[in-house]
């Protein structure tokens, strides 16, 4: 039965949603109908489609009490709207509906796992958060919480746990029918674990153990867990908060970390063998994984940044949106991201330039617009190495976003300065990249209000949000010394 809470925010983005037009959002990048939205949730296939909830509030651009909003796919790149799928509409999710995942049951039906957050008293007598896990069954549109909920609380957690920290659990079923959830949990060093549960049904849950642990080494409270196998290794994401900076690696606050290793099915033993950032670019957080029918890893996430989400658009009527899906490898103990590949079925107008010398600062025929798919290659000349390379883009008398490559220390580095947001925030961010033979590859991927660039065939991956105006379209290039450059570019074309 859908409850009057839920009702009630259904027709309100029903009313209100429809009044924002195509033009005001991404043409691919999945938004909310309206409001505010973080973390992607339940991103997993469903009767054959793919489906995709999200953290909703529907009321304003402010995060508040979570609702799960719905969306669908075919192709990971054309979204589709659904209503509603969840409402804070219950004793022990009256604090909100948190993140979590979705999973097909053998009968047919659609699970959604998700973290139900009530406020309790603690010891001292103060208000604190209430982390359960909770489950909703339903068609695809429509979902009954179930009688049994909570199923997984404080009495489920190893020595230690907090129950004020226990929250997003991700779910998948493996090939022998056995589902597992993994669940980021606060420790008594207060820093992050990742929990493992199996289950025979989805419902009743089992601990098996702690895969892996932060000991304040990489953040604090580690949410959004996934873990999953991938070209021989395994696989664990995790996004915690208050990170310390490390080098070029890691910036400070919310980040997000790729730990690969070794694991043996069923087991809780996860042997870490690498550490990884997963984004290096200012706005990614908190990705979920699915795997596609014909066998391909694809992670989506919140192209948003906690540290930044008071710096918005006067007058916005959406908040947060997606990262384009991005399907992942590993090579040589690296995780790579490349763009999905469906987003080549929209490419149009191909222009390309080969082997162009610039020396100062160049606009190439074809080469602008603000929704495109552009890859280009920069390699010295032969003669003395380049300083440094540019690509301007979202550019006019005013505005630009700027990447910059500097050989001398191999750091790339993003900069949104004059890219439509007047705040007083971060706007660049720099990392460190592995020419070859002094060759550098970036593939661009400009949509209205984001700019995602790929770095050497999927080997680094850097994402960040801009709120330049439209018209700011053209696109430069330029080299302190003198670089070859080469240039594939496509506008993307969809019909809103
Ligand atoms: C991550 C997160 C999750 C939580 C959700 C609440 O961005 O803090 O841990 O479930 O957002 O909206």
């Amino acid at each position: 039965m859908t409850s009057e809470l839920l009702q009630k925010a259904r027709d309100f983005e029903a009313q209100y949603g429809p009044h924002i037009p195509g033009s005001e959002r991404p043409a691919f990048h999945a938004t909310p109908t309206i409001g505010w939205m973080n973390d992607p949730n339940g991103f997993s296939f469903y009767r054959g489609e793919c489906h995709l909830f999200y953290q909703y509030h529907p009321y304003s651009v402010e995060w508040g009490p979570m609702h799960w909003g719905h969306l669908k796919t075919r192709d990971f790149i054309r979204w589709e709207r659904l209503p509603i799928a969840l409402a804070p509409d219950k004793d022990y999710d009256a604090a909100g509906c948190f993140s979590g995942g979705a999973v097909e049951l053998p009968d047919g039906r659609q699970l959604l796992l998700y973290t139900g957050v009530r406020r309790g008293h603690n010891a001292e007598g103060l208000l604190q958060d209430v982390q359960t896990q909770c489950a909703a069954i339903g068609d695809g549109v429509n979902y009954e919480k179930i009688p049994e909920n909570p199923i997984l609380d404080g009495k489920d957690l190893p020595e230690g746990g907090s129950t004020v920290d226990f929250r997003d659990p991700k779910v998948w079923q493996d090939p022998d029918g056995t589902f597992y959830t993994v669940i980021g949990n606060r420790t008594a060093d207060g820093s992050g674990a990742i929990l493992l549960y199996q289950s025979r049904d989805g419902l009743r849950w089992e601990f098996i153990g702690t895969l892996d642990r932060s000991r304040n080494q990489y953040g604090r409270m580690w949410e959004c867990p996934d873990f999953f196998p991938l070209d021989g290794r395994q696989v664990l994401i995790a996004s915690p908060q208050e990170m310390n900076p490390v080098g070029l690696e890691f910036h400070a606050g919310n980040g997000t970390v790729c730990l690969t290793g070794d694991y043996a099915p069923g087991g809780a033993g996860f042997t870490r063998r690498s550490v990884q950032a997963v984004d290096y670019g200012l706005d990614f957080y908190a990705p979920q994984t699915l795997l596609t029918p014909d066998g391909r890893r694809i992670m989506i996430a919140w192209m948003q940044n906690w540290g930044t989400v008071g710096a918005k658009p006067y007058h916005c009527r959406w908040f947060g949106q997606m990262t384009l899906p991005r399907e992942l490898s590993v090579k040589d103990g690296r995780l790579y991201q490349n763009p999905v590949r469906e987003l080549e079925h929209y490419r149009s107008c191909p222009v390309t330039h080969h082997s162009i010398p610039v020396c100062g600062e160049v606009n190439l025929p074809g080469v602008q617009g603000r929704v495109l798919d552009m890859t280009i290659r920069v390699r010295p000349t032969g003669g003395a190495l380049y300083r440094w390379f540019r690509v301007r883009v979202a550019k006019d008398g005013e505005h630009e976003t700027i990447i910059r490559y500097r050989p001398s220390d191999g750091t790339l580095k993003i900069d949104r300065t004059r890219s439509g947001l007047p705040h007083d925030i971060v706007h660049t961010r720099s990392f460190l990249v592995r020419p070859q033979n002094g060759e550098i590859k970036l593939r661009v991927i400009l949509d209205r209000f984001s700019v995602e660039v790929f770095v050497n065939d999927g080997e680094q991956a850097a994402s960040t949000v801009i709120y330049t105006r439209q018209e700011a379209q053209a696109i430069t290039f330029e080299a302190g010394g003198s670089v070859l450059l080469d240039v594939e570019k496509y506008s993307l074309a969809f019909d809103n």
